[in-house]
């Protein structure tokens, strides 16, 4: 789907938000059933067995009580999906068949819409000139890369010369957004003078996950040496946290719940030929964390199809423990020394790879068997030693059940009692335990997460604005940025306080203001007493009177000593007004 032609407006985004249903958008992810008023089901945003997900369809929101996440249903679609924010919208606006208000490319917009037509420009371009061009396309051919795959990955074609895609988008864009889209470099020489970057080479267009255009990777056709080379890394082009192919593989990696993990363009496109869909690349670099963590969110066990040379097998066995360690079941596609997968598919035909795809063995037994190789039992050092890499190993596995089923196969093979392996793991700390949750579920913690919530239940009679507490009464900055929210909305005039859901679409898309909040409106509901609500308001507020008290005495004695006369007065003044509202409190009965 081409994402990033709309524009983002207010009125967009609030009919997004009017119409999308949470309970229709978590049910594509995960069975819910009815308790109460809400829905219950397993977390689609981590792995768990008893249900810790719920669903409140009223207020438009969602929280897991085991992974701490929340958020209304737009963050519930980005965080399945991938999408950002924008593409979030623009599929979701799709999905209902909200009108989409259209943009003119070009001058106007964001900095990122912007860099995006940019792109979106040159892929135009370099697609022309693939279609203009014998050469690249008989070296597709020769590649056995068919039509249908070019149209697919929408590879594109840069001839040779210094100058073509500047000439062809000059007049369009100006020169600092093409550089800044990394399409372009300045002379080193000649300072000024800037060329194009991609130069006789096949064009690889690099979407996020949401499919969005963010870069380009390109291979030499002509005698350059550097084989491969990347749009140059922007704010939204960083390798590290993008997987080659994630856009067109995600929905077959969810139904097949298993991604082929290979490194390169060709290894992707190559794949694809042979019927392998369900596969994405991390070209060429480290693994990283944050590319297992966007893979995980769609698989749940990668086959890591790394070229058979050592670099690759250096990064594969290095993508092990973090791929384990997001929750990822791990398994090798063993392509045999000196190839890859698109080679594989070219010398030994498709279903050679659909096999080595299909019965790769799992990544940890074939550790541990080489780790304790033919006789090892024999030679106590070598066993204590490969004891110590499988501790290792293993310590990576955060599902306790097949950390133990691993543990004993390597224990059966070093000949030791499993218990000796499992001692070990648990001293490394390993045992990692999902957040917690239970005990603390349902209480709320702390006074100012006690009001909140109150406050949020929305509750009119509750209270009156003027006996809100002040902002910084709240110490802790989460609860004080949902409180400033809260406070900035029924300031605007608003007769009613704000409903949750306005509330939350006011809060950044992201971080841990919105998970709280969903956190405080999904716990047992905090039953509405007024004279409870006050009671806690004022214990908040004694509590802020309180250091404020202390800050002054401070703050009184530094002016004494620096002669401030004038700041000793309003100090003075302010520790009398505190004081006495201290006392005031301390005799009031409660209401
Ligand atoms: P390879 O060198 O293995 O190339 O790099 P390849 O994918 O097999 O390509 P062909 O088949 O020879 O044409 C693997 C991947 O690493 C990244 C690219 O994503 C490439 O596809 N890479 C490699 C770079 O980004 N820069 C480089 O200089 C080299
Ligand atoms: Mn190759």
């Amino acid at each position: 789907m081409a994402f990033g032609h709309i524009q983002l407006t207010d009125e967009l985004v609030q009919s997004v938000r009017d119409t999308i249903d949470i309970v229709d958008i978590a049910s594509d992810h995960t069975r819910l059933t009815k308790a109460g008023r809400r829905y219950k089901g397993l977390c689609p945003l981590h792995k768990e067995k008893t249900p810790s997900f719920s669903v409140d369809p009223d207020q438009g929101l969602f929280y897991c009580f085991g992974c701490s996440q929340g958020g209304d249903a737009i963050r519930l679609h980005m965080l399945t999906s991938g999408d950002d924010f924008p593409a979030a919208i623009e599929s979701l606006a799709l999905r209902y068949n909200i009108p989409l208000p259209a943009v003119r490319p070009g001058k106007s917009g964001k900095p990122e819409q912007q860099l995006e037509s940019v792109l979106q420009a040159a892929l135009d371009y370099y697609q022309r000139q693939l279609a203009d061009n014998k050469s690249p396309r008989n070296y597709l051919e020769r590649r056995r890369i068919e039509p249908e795959l070019i149209k697919r990955f929408g590879l594109g074609y840069a001839p040779p010369g210094w100058r073509n895609l500047l000439n062809a988008l000059e007049n369009k864009f100006p020169e600092r957004l093409l550089e800044r889209a990394g399409l372009i470099a300045e002379s080193q020489k000649s300072p000024g003078d800037r060329y194009d970057r991609f130069r006789e080479r096949l064009i690889f267009p690099i979407r996020n996950a949401a499919g969005r255009l963010v870069g380009f990777g390109g291979r030499a056709l002509g005698d350059d040496k550097v084989k491969y080379i990347n749009t140059s890394e922007t704010p939204s082009f960083r390798k590290g946290r993008l997987l080659y192919g994630l856009d067109l593989a995600k929905r077959p990696i969810r139904e097949s719940q298993r991604a082929f993990m290979v490194e390169g363009y060709f290894d992707v496109i190559g794949s694809v030929a042979a019927g392998v869909d369900a596969v994405v690349a991390t070209m060429g670099t480290a693994l990283t964390i944050e590319q297992a963590r966007l893979l995980a969110r769609f698989a749940d066990e990668v086959v890591v199809g790394y070229d058979g040379d050592s670099a690759g097998e250096e990064a594969y066995r290095r993508s092990i423990p973090m791929l384990l360690g997001v929750g990822l079941g791990v398994l090798r596609a063993e392509l045999g020394a000196g190839a890859d997968p698109d080679s594989v598919r070219f010398d030994l035909g498709d279903d050679h790879l659909r096999r080595l795809v299909r019965e790769a063995p799992d990544a940890v037994v074939l550790e541990i068997d080489k780790m304790t190789a033919e006789g090892v039992e024999r030679e106590p050092r070598k066993q204590a030693q490969a004891a110590k890499t499988v501790v290792e190993l293993l310590g990576a596995v955060p599902d306790s059940v097949l950390r133990y089923s691993y543990a004993r196969q390597a224990a059966l093979r070093l000949a030791i009692p499993v218990e000796l392996l499992l001692e070990r793991l648990r001293g490394r700390g390993s045992d990692k335990k999902p957040p917690k949750q239970g005990d603390s579920e349902g209480i709320v913690r702390s006074l100012e997460e006690k009001i909140l919530q109150l406050l949020l239940a929305e509750n009119a009679e509750l209270y009156k604005i003027a006996e809100l507490p002040p902002e910084e009464a709240f110490l802790d900055p989460v609860c004080r940025n949902i409180y400033s929210a809260f406070r900035a909305l029924y300031k605007d005039g608003n007769e009613a306080p704000p409903a949750a859901r306005e509330l939350l679409a006011r809060l950044p898309d992201q971080g841990p203001a919105v998970d709280r909040m969903a956190r405080l409106l999904l716990e047992v509901s905090a039953g509405s007493n007024p004279k409870e609500f006050q009671a806690s308001v004022r214990r908040l507020e004694r509590r802020w009177q309180q250091q404020r008290a202390r800050e002054l005495a401070a703050q009184i004695s530094e002016a004494q000593r620096a002669g401030d006369q004038e700041k000793l007065e309003s100090l003075l003044t302010e520790k009398a007004d505190v004081s006495r509202r201290l006392h005031d409190r301390k005799d009031e009965p409660a209401r």
